[in-house]
């Protein structure tokens, strides 16, 4: 498969499609979010420093993630592609990683503000099997519960409307003038965030998404 990034707004199904096109494609899904909150909860200097900026919205500095993707896109799994979520997330970010490697394809799912902080405030985990729930659109068969694991749910720190509201605002100033900064390069292909998740799946599928 290609080397492909995602990107999107907060809540625009990044995490949701990432696993299910590395699943389909047999590469690995690199998610920086995912590692900064492994870090949080093993209690490392790494989780220490990322769990104050992921609470307030705000992004951990450059060189810190660029050193922590680095690391991670040498490992032989990456070799026959690999969907990156979460990074790059600015355009200093974007520079350094072509540094690193090649970006084939930038996917990026597009999906309104109201409908993601929607997506968000109804997002639930469960901190001990990490299986994903949202109250409306995917809820547990008892509230708040766990269906495979019977551990009650939890909302994420970053997850409070306030917090939401700010990582927009991070997006909007930082991460969004990705769009045309790829747009130019012409490796960015738009795709329409709404609608079910098995539906924005296929229009990712859809995009020739395999390296020849
Ligand atoms: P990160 O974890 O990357 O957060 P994010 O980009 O804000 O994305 P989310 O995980 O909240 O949303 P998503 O787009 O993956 O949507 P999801 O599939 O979960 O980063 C967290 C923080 O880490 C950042 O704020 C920053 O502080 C730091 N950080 C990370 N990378 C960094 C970097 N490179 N540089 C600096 N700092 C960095 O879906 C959301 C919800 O919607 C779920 O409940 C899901 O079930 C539901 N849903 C998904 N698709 C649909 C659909 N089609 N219809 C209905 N519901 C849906």
């Amino acid at each position: 498969m290609k080397r492909l990034v995602l990107l999107g707004p907060p809540g625009a199904g990044k995490g949701t499609q990432a696993a299910m096109i590395a699943d389909h494609f047999c590469v690995p899904r690199i998610s920086t979010g995912d590692i900064l909150r492994n870090a949080v909860r093993e209690g490392t200097a790494l989780g220490q420093q990322a769990r104050a900026h992921m609470n307030r919205g705000e992004l951990l500095p450059d060189s810190l993630m660029m050193e922590i993707v680095e690391e991670r896109l040498k490992l032989p799994d990456c070799k026959n592609g690999f969907v990156l979520d979460g990074l790059p997330r600015t355009v200093i970010q974007a520079k350094e990683l072509e540094k690193i490697v090649n970006i084939d394809i930038v996917v990026a799912i597009d999906v309104g503000e109201e409908e993601v902080v929607r997506r968000l405030a109804g997002r639930r985990l469960c901190p001990i099997c990490e299986a994903g729930y949202h109250v409306e659109f995917k809820p547990p068969r008892q509230a708040e519960i766990c269906d495979r694991c019977g551990t009650p749910l939890k909302q994420r720190d970053d997850d409070q409307e306030g917090v939401i509201r700010n990582r927009l605002k991070t997006y909007r100033e930082w991460t969004a003038p990705l769009l045309e900064y790829y747009k130019r390069k012409s490796i960015l292909r738009v795709i329409d965030g709404k609608g079910k998740v098995e539906e924005v799946f296929r229009r990712i599928v859809s995009l020739d998404l395999q390296k020849r």
